[in-house]
């Protein structure tokens, strides 16, 4: 777990105003690389995002014999020259996916289509995460999986086998899960359908076509792959859109801090990704879209946001995996609004890089918040301001850290956020964005 690390957040001077570009798509930067790495030929990749967890999919891949050429200082754009399908080299020593369940899923799936054997280990939060949800597919598909707690836990031992494509019905609704199955159909004999209980984020689906491999979308829950045997580097760089998941923080804080006014440049708005401006938008966020295009495979667009008096809404349980990630700041949007939030169906929250029902309930709790934990989500009963004075803990979890900066904003004074370090996962860039657009949020020195 990445413990330590202190953020010293709000409560904000002014209205945020300003120009603001986040990094590039957490989930697409993970399969640029995976999908560069099994391919033939180079493949060139713009806008990927350098955060840890990323940092360690590049790592397992080199190790297994993948090269990876850094272009820029910033580490946005690469090279990855591919092995091709089969020519992935045995790891010498264990695979570190660090903090990423991504990295540690969809990973399992290829490693199940080696004819060798490979052991993957996290740090203390991915070994809590439940890993039975790959393991069990792979194994139908002939890998054998072992692990901690019966083979449900990291480190996993994965020996690979020739695989057979399976008609796979996901019990939960995780494009984990789903990208799992399909690369490991990669490698099968013969096709392999996914069918998920909800529609979940699309983008294996949409890359792998780049790269030669066709994916026939049988209906809104259901895919198929046919193994053309091979991936090829395509012509065109990959190019990475800017991740909502990140621009969400910035979403929520200027909407609740009067006068604010944002603009958030070419954001991803893949629909399987836009559950948050969905949400924001029933809770009478005032949010437009200036600029629609396409990067790659995907739709983006400007969003501006002002700032607006938010309302509680219920959320759709079908809309949940389209917003999965933005809860602990949607969380904290609907503490600050007027009337009542509710989420059910929401469980999946709990296994997250921390439970994240629970940590967002003692967090708000913490500072005064109206938030009542369910078993499957929350009811919240929105207030005008929270208090400050306060530490909390964001139990090495970047998103609970980054929406706790946010709350605090709206405080009478500044809070603690220990545990924070984590926001280098997904977002190392976060504190100084904050503060371009006017939020008060620092690292505490180190003493
Ligand atoms: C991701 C899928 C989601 C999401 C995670 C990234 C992906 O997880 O929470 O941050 O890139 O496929 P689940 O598939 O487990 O819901």
């Amino acid at each position: 777990m990445n413990i330590g690390g202190t953020l010293i957040a709000g409560p904000a001077k002014g209205p945020l105003k300003g120009n603001i570009t986040v990094p590039g798509d957490k989930s697409m930067s993970h399969r640029a690389i995976m999908l560069g790495a099994l391919a033939e030929g180079v493949t060139k990749i713009e806008g990927f995002l350098p955060g840890d967890d990323n940092f360690a999919t590049a790592a397992m891949f080199e190790a297994m014999g993948a090269k990876v050429t850094w272009l820029n200082a910033e580490k946005t754009t690469l090279t990855v020259e591919g092995v091709g399908l089969y020519g992935l080299k045995e790891p010498e020593n264990v695979l570190d996916a660090g903090n990423s369940g991504t990295a540690a899923r969809l990973i399992t799936g290829i490693l199940a289509g080696q004819d060798f054997h490979s052991v993957m280990v996290g740090d203390a939060s991915l070994h809590s995460r439940p890993m039975q949800r790959v393991a069990d597919p792979v194994r139908v598909m002939g890998a054998t999986v072992d692990g901690r707690e019966g083979g449900h836990k990291m480190p996993l031992s994965i020996r690979g086998g020739q695989l057979k494509g399976i008609d796979f019905v996901s019990p939960v609704a995780s494009a984990q899960v789903k990208s799992c199955v399909l690369l490991a159909g990669l490698f099968a004999d013969g096709e392999t359908t996914v069918t998920e209980p909800k529609a979940t984020r699309d983008h294996t689906e949409r890359m792998l076509p780049l790269f030669g491999q066709a994916v026939e979308r049988i209906d809104a829950l259901q895919v198929r792959l046919k193994p053309a045997g091979k991936l090829v580097a395509p012509k065109d760089t990959v190019k990475i859109p800017a991740d909502p998941s990140s621009a969400t923080f910035f979403a929520v804080a200027a909407s609740l801090i009067e006068g604010s006014d944002i603009l958030l440049d070419s954001i991803g708005i893949n629909p399987r990704r836009d559950g948050w401006r969905r949400v924001l938008a029933d809770m009478q966020a005032d949010l437009s879209f200036e600029r629609e295009g396409k990067v790659g495979a995907e739709p983006v667009a400007d969003i501006r946001v002002q700032a607006a008096a938010l309302q509680g809404m219920q959320v759709n349980p079908d809309d949940i995996p389209d917003a999965i990630d933005e809860f602990p700041v949607l969380f904290v949007a609907a503490a600050l609004s007027q009337g009542t939030f509710v989420l059910q169906e929401a469980e999946e929250l709990r296994v997250k890089e921390s439970d994240r029902i629970a940590t967002m309930v003692a967090a708000l709790q913490a500072c005064g918040a109206n938030i009542e934990e369910k078993e499957d989500g929350v009811i919240i009963q929105g207030k005008a301001s929270l208090n400050g004075g306060v530490t909390v803990d964001a139990h090495g979890d970047h998103r609970i850290a980054m929406a706790m900066a946010v709350a605090a904003q709206k405080m009478d004074s500044e809070i603690r956020i220990e545990n924070a370090a984590a926001i280098a996962t997904s977002f190392p860039s976060f504190v100084d964005l904050a503060q371009n657009i006017g939020m008060n949020v620092r690292w505490e020195a180190e003493v």
